[in-house]
């Protein structure tokens, strides 16, 4: 968040910030044009309260400040890692959201230079190199010097500046983040969303890609990365406070549905450097991992969902034997395990006891342990050999959604990084498949702009009902499991997934008349041995008076006689069919608890992170 204004900045950043701790929590910072020719900064690790304990009480006179609160994504949550950051002189001062993806060669160039550099964080170098550019022509100011600096970033960066020699101005620049300028009466406010302000304004203008804005407290000039005037769109607030910070929806599990497609795409950034994918963490040298000979993965609920998916990804592209367990049965039926073993732990949370306790079995019997994470610093992380953090951002919502999508990719990323390390794929083979990675996030995003209005008229149609099934096979069962979780933990419902080829062994007996059962259905032309299966179960349920809804390929003609209801998602590859047709069923469940009234966030007897076995 940034403000140029009348009233004193320190509270106008802590009353926005305040808004804005659902976004990140893990520290927070601000800083300050002081009236002095100077900046004031203060940071803390920790939520919001920390930062306002270590605030000088009357604070200082200035009206021009930034703040922020971080979700960690490059160096662990420290004070020295929460924003703002510096230049070294500590006239300039920045707050990131993204992940600069060149920020390696960046600071290389910067040290090489002379620059000491004093956080972990990739953020810190867009400081330093708004000092130099704008040193290096102090009269073009510093919005040409702020141009010239995002023009070398690669990745994604919603940069806010403030400079120390330009107390009446705040420029910020906006590349995948969102970003938000908010008029006030010679006042201005520039943050992430617009929960951040509107206890001061509610006429607002949202930025597009690759635009810069300049601040002053009588107005907003808004220019694109060349620096030509740049179309905006000005808008007014007119939701409750409550509903901006969820993005104008009831619930923020809704809005975190609608954040995948960033999600994927923030945790793929980055990962692929020269052709070859890396972890965040690495404490393992290459022989080691080249002498893994045994894979298992540990998780729980929706993690250990995304871990099934981890078995194909591995099995296919390493050739080696992966297992996955729920962890909190892993370490006591006394696994096989010793150096050549590598335990995958996912957790969003990186706190949940029982794959916490799989991990350091694992470790004691001298297995390697790879962390799936959402969150950075935590415990499951700190206590692995190697680390690929989910960069789904914050998820309030209770049940995972964008942390299970995420979870699902980064597994597949650390399938080909198991690859590559094995030989069993080549360069070019894992740049293509990285690549094919990166376009799930158009598909779930066509799946988000296709399905959701329709998947909520069915779920209000069918949420009176007593029971819903879901069947899969292959990457499909995973998918079922997981609608099949989502529905029991959010709307109260008797859900059960199966293999749909188990169904003859036994579910068969729970079909009845008017029983919804739903099918996720593999693509026609991908796998048409198990779509012409799936095809024959259908029948045996619709036979017997199920309602049939189905999540199909489009284009998909051959199911379309025996769906009730039709789902139809893209034609991706197999292993990203998990991604788009998870996002359906998510919704489903969602709007199936909304109508039976329930808090969609909050379900019953649940909590975010569970921290007891
Ligand atoms: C379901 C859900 C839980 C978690 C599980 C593991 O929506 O959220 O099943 O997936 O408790 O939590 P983490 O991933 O934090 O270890």
């Amino acid at each position: 968040m940034g403000y140029v204004g009348k009233r004193g900045a320190q509270e106008v950043l802590v009353n926005g910030l305040r808004r804005l701790e659902y976004r990140g929590y893990d520290s927070a910072g601000v800083a300050i044009a002081d009236g002095a020719g100077g900046l004031e900064v203060h940071r803390a690790a920790g939520p919001l309260d920390n930062l306002v304990a270590v605030l000088p009480e009357g604070a200082t006179s200035g009206t021009t400040g930034m703040g922020h609160t971080r979700w960690a994504t490059h160096g662990p949550p420290t004070d020295r890692n929460a924003h703002p950051h510096r230049d070294g002189s500590g006239r300039v001062a920045v707050v990131h959201n993204g992940i600069i993806e060149n920020f390696a060669a960046l600071r290389a160039e910067l040290e090489a230079e002379g620059v000491e550099l004093t956080s972990d964080t990739d953020s810190e170098v867009a400081a330093h190199l708004v000092a130099r550019a704008f040193d290096t022509d102090p009269d073009a100011g510093l919005t040409a010097a702020v141009r010239a600096v995002v023009a070398r970033l690669e990745g994604a960066f919603t940069l806010v500046f403030t400079h120390a020699d330009r107390p009446d101005e705040i420029v910020a620049a906006r590349r995948s983040s969102p970003l938000v300028v908010g008029v006030g009466q010679g006042e201005m406010f520039v943050a992430s969303d617009v929960a951040a302000f509107i206890d001061f304004t509610r006429d607002a203008v949202e930025l597009g890609q690759d635009q810069i804005v300049t601040l002053t407290a009588e107005g907003a000039v808004v220019t694109d990365f060349l620096g030509e005037t740049a179309k905006t769109r000005p808008f007014h607030v007119d939701w409750d406070i409550e509903a901006a910070e969820k993005g104008g929806h009831d619930f923020f599990m809704l809005k975190e549905i609608e954040e995948q497609p960033t999600a994927l795409a923030d945790t793929l950034r980055g990962h692929l450097v020269d052709g070859r994918v890396v972890l965040d963490e690495q404490r393992l040298s290459d022989q080691e991992l080249r002498d893994i000979d045994k894979v298992f993965v540990v998780a729980c609920g929706t993690a250990y969902h995304a871990g099934l998916l981890a078995k194909y990804a591995i099995e296919h592209w390493c050739r080696i034997p992966v297992e996955v367990e729920v962890a909190s049965e892993f370490r006591y039926r006394d696994p096989v395990l010793d150096r050549s073993t590598l335990v995958v732990a996912i957790s969003q949370s990186g706190e949940t006891a029982d794959t916490l306790e799989a991990v350091r079995h694992a470790r004691d019997q001298k297995a390697r342990v790879l962390a799936i994470c959402n969150t950075n610093g935590a415990q499951i992380p700190r206590e692995s050999d190697a680390v690929l953090y989910t960069h789904a951002g914050p998820e309030v919502g209770v049940a995972a959604t964008k942390t299970f999508t995420a979870q699902v990719i980064a597994c597949y990323l650390v399938g080909l990084a198991l690859a590559q390390t094995f030989g069993t794929k080549y360069a070019d083979e894992v740049a293509r498949e990285y690549a094919e990675l990166e376009s799930s996030t158009v598909a779930v995003q066509r799946v988000l702009d296709a399905v959701v209005e329709p998947t909520r008229e069915l779920a209000r149609d069918l949420a009176g009902s007593k029971a819903v099934l879901f069947l899969g096979r292959h990457v499909g069962f995973p998918v079922a499991l997981e609608g099949a979780l989502k529905l029991k933990e959010l709307a109260y419902m008797h859900a059960e997934g199966f293999a749909a080829g188990e169904l003859k062994h036994g579910p068969i007996a729970l079909i009845e008349q008017d029983l919804p059962v739903v099918v996720v259905m593999p693509s026609p032309k991908g796998r048409a041995i198990l779509h012409q299966k799936l095809l024959s179960n259908i029948r045996e349920i619709q036979a017997r008076g199920a309602r049939t809804i189905v999540v199909a390929e489009e284009g998909d003609e051959t199911v379309r006689p025996f769906a009730e209801h039709l789902i139809e998602v893209p034609a991706v590859s197999t292993l990203l069919q998990p991604l788009v047709s998870s996002v359906p069923l998510q919704v489903f469940a969602a709007e199936v608890a909304r109508s039976r009234g329930y808090d969609v966030d909050k379900p019953r007897n649940l909590a975010k992170s569970v921290t007891v076995e």
